[in-house]
């Protein structure tokens, strides 16, 4: 049987820090459903915060960070990424990340939503790209072992310990126990849940191997629209087009964000501008053929500013919609970009599981509370990355092996063997239509109605029969969406469910038939556990150490 001290499933960027954290201390090996290269950190594209000016405070950064995430976050993590992040950026320079630079040789720091210092250091608009391939070099100098193109399928246990993972070498189709005493998941969000999603492939695989295997997932209502996704394929336009001072317009030319955000405007909070978009779409101000988008305007940006700084931008829109954002407006709309929402674990990335540890997208440590501000998702990799491979190490260190009994591995088998019997739907069909109920009913607006509908809807999709349409063995990509729809179907719920249960407004979880925040009740994380007969509820008190929750203006 195969076996790893340490095995991290995910080779985006929390997955190749914690292995290289790993690295000459113990035999480790990163599972990849894809290749490091094309991982979705490089989707996020407009920066990475840190208070590396002396003009700028950790302190002040935390403090825009439990504020922007109206307060669910848990603020002892919120300062471990704060304090930690300015060490991040001279280790990522120290890797030959090419950030922009001031005129005197500094990282060039840039305006991004929600914060009142320019603190998002950045590579034009391809930072998450720039720093991924840098320790992915880094990974591959230091001959860190990768197991490419294989797909976890589940996590093994012995009582509250887990034993390994039970995984899909993709080009045999075999399925593969590998024993570990530690296992680090690094698999990013569950953006696929929904059909507009910036995700290209985010299917919240490791937050369901933890929670079939019984570890808590928590804030599952907590999901990030990005205000602007191109109109019509829902690529991202990166923050960073506000950042430089690109504008929205509604059908009438105006400037709307004045109503709601007066002071921050288009650099309000991430859940404040969707919401606006939203409403002006919802009121009959939209723009573009079907009336479901805003412009967003860079006409009036010298175009050196453009090329320099946002070329991507650019490229995008002139590649994917034939516009050329210098002499356009480009139509674009609130998308799904990020799960605030995942594994429950600690600052020192544990999870309810002896032995399972989470870093990255995939984690509700917290520090994103219940709205992330652009540019923290990048630094929670590195920071937590490295952490994760510090908790696994030390955890690793005087355990040993179990086997992984055959019973396990024939349950897979099973369940390959019944997908593979026709008469039913293939797994792309019953996606699709996932996607559309929650674009739906659990969008930027939700309500109770809405909700039931929604819950009723996925509850019926989960019974549907999967049938595969492809049946070799060798790469079966159907074989592949089916574990991954199995596995968005159970996020699917526990987002519908989450959304009912939080009887409040809170950052990007707004209810029409609660629209206040109510901290009196609600000043709590919702965690899900597997029961028998489908996910139970409990709560978890939020950590607050300096800030004391106030209401948000922007
Ligand atoms: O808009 C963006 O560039 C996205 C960045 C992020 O999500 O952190």
């Amino acid at each position: 049987m195969l076996k790893h001290d340490i095995v991290i499933i995910g080779g985006g960027l929390a997955g190749l820090r914690a292995a290289i954290e790993l690295n000459g201390k113990c035999d480790c090996a990163i599972i990849c459903k894809g290749y490091p290269n094309v991982a979705h950190s490089t989707q996020a594209q407009g920066g990475i915060n840190a208070a590396i000016s002396p003009k700028d405070r950790w302190e002040d950064h935390a403090y825009d960070t439990c504020y922007g995430g109206d307060y669910l976050n848990d603020q002892d993590a919120v300062e471990v990424l704060c304090s930690d992040a300015p060490r991040v950026i001279k280790e990522m320079e120290g890797m030959q990340v090419n950030f922009n630079r001031t005129q005197d040789g500094a990282v060039a720091q840039r305006a991004f939503g929600a914060q009142r210092f320019n603190r998002t250091c950045f590579a034009a608009d391809r930072t998450g790209h720039a720093l991924l391939h840098s320790l992915y070099k880094k990974a591959l100098s230091l001959g860190v072992l990768f197991y490419n193109e294989w797909q976890v399928v589940s996590i093994t246990k012995n009582g509250g310990e887990v034993t390994g993972v039970i995984a899909i070498d993709r080009a045999s189709g075999e399925l593969i126990p590998i024993a570990a005493k530690a296992i680090i998941l690094a698999t990013g969000g569950a953006g696929r849940v929904y059909g507009k999603t910036t995700n290209p492939d985010n299917t919240g695989d490791g937050i369901a191997l933890a929670y079939n295997a019984g570890a808590g997932i928590m804030d599952m209502e907590m999901v990030q629209f990005h205000p602007t996704t191109l109109t019509g394929c829902n690529k991202l336009l990166s923050e960073a087009a506000r950042g430089e001072g690109a504008y929205l317009l509604n059908s009438k030319g105006e400037r709307f964000m004045k109503k709601y955000a007066s002071d921050k405007m288009e650099l309000a909070s991430r859940d404040v501008v969707s919401r606006a978009e939203a409403t002006e779409i919802a009121e009959g101000r939209g723009v573009g053929l079907d009336k479901d988008s805003v412009y967003l305007d860079f006409r009036h940006l010298d175009p050196e500013i453009i090329m320099n700084r946002v070329p991507d931008i650019r490229k995008n829109a002139i590649e994917l919609v034939g516009i050329d954002i210098m002499k356009d407006p480009v139509p674009v709309q609130p998308g799904q970009h990020y799960t605030m929402a995942g594994i429950a674990t600690d600052s020192d990335c544990k999870t309810e599981l002896g032995g399972l540890f989470a870093a990255g997208e995939c984690a509700c440590v917290s520090v994103h509370g219940a709205n992330r501000l652009g540019g923290n998702s990048l630094m929670e990799t590195l920071v937590f990355g490295r952490r994760a491979g510090i908790s696994a190490l030390k955890y690793s260190k005087d355990k040993s092996f179990s086997p992984i009994g055959d019973t396990l591995v024939k349950l897979e088998e099973e369940r390959t063997k019944a997908w593979m019997k026709n008469g039913g739907n293939m797994p792309r069909e019953i996606r699709i239509a996932m996607g559309k109920v929650m674009d739906k009913d659990v969008g930027p607006f939700r309500d109770e109605k809405m909700l039931v509908k929604a819950k009723l809807e996925i509850a019926k999709l989960k019974g549907a029969k999967i049938s595969l349409g492809e049946h070799s063995s060798v790469f079966n990509a159907d074989l592949q969406s089916a574990y991954e729809l199995f596995f968005m179907l159970t996020l699917a719920e526990c987002t519908i469910l989450g959304a009912l249960e939080r009887k409040e407004s809170r950052g990007a979880h707004f209810r029409t038939d609660y629209p206040k925040r109510d901290d009196k009740n609600w000043l709590k994380h919702i965690i899900f556990r597997i029961g028998e007969s489908g996910p139970k509820i409990g709560y978890k008190e939020v950590k607050i150490t300096n800030f004391k929750p106030i209401e948000r203006h922007y």
